[in-house]
């Protein structure tokens, strides 16, 4: 009991850690890119710049080829590395910690834990491989290279749904997202921007050839920021994960994002609000709430008068309690009988009325709308006739 409460104690740590890293890194690399993108000749003498108000005080940011030797230069990729890190110990300690909880989903791969635990893990380096080769071979720049990027992360969407639990399945293509942008970083941009600062110093002309090749990786991890935070924010919305629908959402999102940062880079480079990428985004992001729209489930066709009768009448939550003794108090209690646990998950205890009435929303949500409850690889889904009786009696 006592390590378990510190273990959420170290879990909720290591989240403020990953969220205010992932902050700086984030936000430093927009802002970042967006003082770039202003950058406009000078009306005096034309060199290009770009001023901005930060605090009390005024900037002028400028282009420079000369750096002193031993001057310091800022960068930012210790935040990118802690993010990474602490994103990783997040997901070992969630999702690996208890696989048959989060990870696993016999339906659809009735894997042993430390099966699912290793592909799940082993994907992180894997999928960062596969993306490395496919760039450096077919070396696509440019919208191309976009298109190829969305390509590869629809194929990731896919394998990772259907081969894990939602709950588990979102939150790992975020984490594979994110390892291509910190591989990015630690693989293309750390080295390039070294070697530049190192000629800078020595007065020699960097090489513009892999300044160029490494700014389509900038862009690329631009374009990976929305999706990413997207599926690291998903376990809020069994809706989206758990939906019979979830690849073409998680392929959805993938496309809302790019083109909604699309539409912000284009807006940064003064070609102002373009329409038709607005409409585009709507349409993906329209898509992927239809897809997600929760279908009540239908009750068995009646064959006999009482049983329509029995259809029609709203029972009440009391109805419902037998069904969740057995379906899901075993966890939901404040002292659950699922090893492993130690007290009620997401603070929810159904042992009593009370528990199940107050929180019958987010019940009908994740057990009868969608299947996120309970747990795929801890018990079998309720089947259709469940599902209609949590219907009748919480809605
Ligand atoms: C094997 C244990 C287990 C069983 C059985 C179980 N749950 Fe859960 N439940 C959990 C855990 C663990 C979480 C916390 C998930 C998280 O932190 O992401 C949870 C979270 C929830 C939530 C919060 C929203 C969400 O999706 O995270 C709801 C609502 C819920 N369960 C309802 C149910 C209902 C209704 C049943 C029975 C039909 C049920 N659970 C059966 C373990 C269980």
């Amino acid at each position: 009991m006592q390590f378990d409460l510190l273990l959420d104690d170290a879990a909720f740590l290591l989240r403020w850690l990953h969220v205010v890293a992932a902050m700086v890194w984030v936000g430093s690399a927009f802002a970042l890119l967006r003082l770039d993108l202003a950058m406009r000749p000078r009306a005096g003498d034309g060199a290009a710049q770009s001023l901005f108000l930060n605090g009390g005080a005024a900037f002028r940011l400028a282009r420079t080829a000369e750096a002193d030797p031993g001057e310091p230069a800022l960068h930012f990729k210790f935040e990118a590395y802690a993010t990474w890190f602490s994103g990783f110990a997040l997901i070992c300690l969630i999702y690996c910690a208890e696989p048959r909880l989060f990870l696993i989903d016999p339906q659809l791969w009735d894997a042993p834990p430390w099966a699912a635990i290793t592909l799940a893990l082993a994907l992180l380096p894997g999928f960062l491989l596969i993306y490395e080769m496919f760039f450096r071979r077919t070396r696509l720049e440019g919208d191309a290279a976009l298109w190829a990027l969305f390509g590869l992360c629809a194929a990731l969407c896919a394998g990772l749904c259907l081969l894990f639990a939602g709950r588990a399945a979102f939150p790992l293509i975020g984490a594979n997202l994110a390892t291509l942008m910190a591989g990015n970083i630690a693989h293309a941009l750390s080295p390039a921007q070294r070697r530049r600062l190192a000629a800078l110093r020595r007065g020699e002309t960097p090489d513009e050839a892999e300044a160029k090749r490494v700014a389509g990786r900038a862009l690329h991890n631009q374009y990976l920021v929305l999706p990413v935070v997207f599926f690291m924010l998903s376990g809020h919305a069994p809706l989206l994960f758990a939906g019979p629908q979830r690849i073409a959402v998680a392929v959805l999102a993938v496309a809302a994002g790019f083109l909604i940062r699309r539409l912000f880079l284009q807006r940064a480079r003064g070609l102002g609000w373009n329409g038709r990428l607005i409409a585009a985004a709507a349409v993906a992001l329209a898509a992927l709430l239809a897809l997600a729209w929760p279908k009540p489930p239908e009750d068995r066709r009646a064959e006999t008068a009482g049983q329509a009768i029995a259809q029609l009448i709203r029972p009440g939550p009391a109805a419902a309690q037998a069904l969740i003794d057995t379906k899901c108090a075993y966890c939901h209690a404040a002292a659950p009988l699922w090893p492993g646990l130690s007290r009620a998950p997401a603070g929810l205890d159904f042992t009593d009325g009370a528990g199940v009435a107050a929180h019958a929303a987010e019940i009908l949500r994740a057990a009868a709308l969608t299947s996120a409850m309970p747990p795929p690889g801890a018990a079998p889904p309720l089947d259709d006739e469940d599902k209609a009786l949590l219907w009748r009696a919480l809605r």
